[in-house]
């Protein structure tokens, strides 16, 4: 579709060679006029001489990165639209590519369409560029999300822009996918980080009682209520509340909800008078909102308030080649806090490989807790791997499941949590209960 003359000259900053001739091609096929080069230190000489509305860059590439290319070029033309790539994408790198200004940021493998796209984008936004808002965000506290599959670094795009503003945002995914992660993520890269986050899961608070959870309460506004009491939008005033599990507040409250996310003001059960409060709203459900509106479930004009920006967070299985990268970052979390060696062999990643993780990323996370703690000689092998597959099946979960062979196992995982026991039970992945149980049974 090279309908256009597309006299832009771009500048492509990659050190595979193989990517850049693919991307170079492409781009010559389309229109455009291409210098390439391979390293940091010829792309800074290129843009000191020439000017380039548009830049795309590898992020790694030599004892400098696409981050310098991205400095050098915003520098000499504040207007320059640069364009970043890489397949090791992390919240750090996005972050740091929107701080220094980035047009966009792009995860490999990527379609040629979808940069193709994305040049266009810049073209057109340079056409009509006024003042790119320099805001400012110092200091980020280091990330904890790990993947960088397509979907995460579009997640990171969304946090990043996101983050700095008052919008509320909605995130939906399954359970354990990191939907109170991003919402961390997002108050801790806000100007709002000093003030507290506060978390209210929605469906584990009575319905009764969720009001004055809330808004907060009177002295004698209810029988026991014996003092006044604060609700969590007054403790979070300043900061940011995070409404979890949204979908699952009643019908009726969700009036009330929908008044205070359009009035900002809370009034305590038993308060005459209703006060302002400024708080930053995230929400999260598991649920299928939409389908919820379309059921009558949930009030489609709440819908609207809480669903300004949304984050869909995909689980694990559609997202694959996170799985490595999140299966050893928490061995090497866990082997950390339990002094351990352990590490994952090729054939437990392959194992890993098949595997639907219907638990998502909390699931990998606790079977490598565990697995760090028990692996024989530090080797989490296949055999391991597909053990605890098992052990987590719905039927041998539990109950009286453990042999009197695995004490040997309890000793070790209660040794490694310094004798705690419910942390025990829970990388054990039994109850408490069964834990004292097996305890006493041997006289410990
Ligand atoms: N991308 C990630 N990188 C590192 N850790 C992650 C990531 N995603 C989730 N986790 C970890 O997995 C665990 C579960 O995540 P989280 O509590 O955010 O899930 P959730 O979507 O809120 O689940 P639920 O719906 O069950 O409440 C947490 O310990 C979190 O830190
Ligand atoms: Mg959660």
């Amino acid at each position: 579709m090279s309908d256009t003359t597309n006299a832009a000259r771009l500048l492509v900053v990659e050190d595979d060679a193989g990517v850049r001739t693919t991307v170079v091609t492409f781009l010559e096929l389309e229109g455009y006029q291409v210098d390439a080069v391979s390293s940091t230190r010829e792309a800074i000489r290129h843009l000191n001489e020439t000017a380039y509305p548009i830049v795309i860059s590898d992020i790694y590439l030599d004892e400098k990165t696409g981050l310098d290319v991205l400095d050098a070029a915003r520098a000499k033309d504040p207007t320059c639209a640069v364009i970043l790539m890489t397949a090791r994408g992390t919240m750090e790198t996005v972050m740091a590519a929107t701080r220094g200004g980035a047009f966009d940021y792009i995860a490999k493998p990527f379609e040629l369409d979808v940069l193709l796209t994305t040049v266009r984008r810049a073209e057109a936004s340079r056409a009509g560029v006024v003042d790119e808002d320099e805001s400012e965000i110092d200091d980020l506290p280091e990330s904890e999300m790990i993947g960088s599959s397509a979907q995460m670094v579009a997640i990171y795009k969304i946090v990043s822009r996101v983050a700095p503003t008052d919008a509320t945002v909605l995130i939906e995914g399954e359970t354990g996918t990191g939907k109170e992660l991003i919402a961390r993520m997002i108050h801790s890269n806000s100007p709002r980080v000093p003030q507290p986050f506060v978390a209210v899961d929605c469906a584990s608070v009575a319905p009764a009682l969720l009001e004055s959870e809330l808004f907060g309460a009177m002295r004698g506004a209810y029988t026991g209520a014996d003092r006044d009491r604060m609700g969590v939008f007054e403790a979070a005033n300043h900061g940011t509340v995070f409404l979890d599990e949204i979908g699952d507040i009643e019908l009726n409250f969700q009036l009330k909800m929908l008044r205070f996310l359009q009035e900002r003001e809370i009034r305590p059960l038993g308060s005459p008078r209703s006060r302002p409060v400024d708080v930053r709203v995230i929400a999260a459900t598991n649920r299928d909102l939409q389908t919820m509106v379309d059921e009558g479930k949930f009030r489609e004009d709440l819908w609207f308030r809480v669903n300004v920006v949304r984050i869909r967070v995909p689980p694990l299985r559609e997202r694959r080649g996170d799985v490595p990268l999140l299966a050893h970052f928490f061995v090497r979390k866990y082997n950390a806090r339990y002094s351990q060696n352990a590490r994952l062999t090729d054939s437990a990643l392959r194992a890993m490989d098949d595997y639907v993780w219907p638990g998502n990323v909390r699931q990998i996370q606790h079977m490598m807790e565990r697995l760090t703690i028990l692996a024989p000689d530090g080797r989490i092998d296949q055999k391991a791997i597909q053990e605890a597959i098992r052990a987590t099946e719905p039927h041998e979960h539990g109950g009286e499941t453990l042999a009197d062979a695995e004490m040997d196992q309890i000793r070790r995982v209660l040794s490694a949590t310094g004798g705690n026991k419910s942390r025990a039970a829970r990388i054990l992945g039994i109850e408490r209960k069964t834990l004292y149980r097996k305890l006493e049974r041997v006289g410990e």
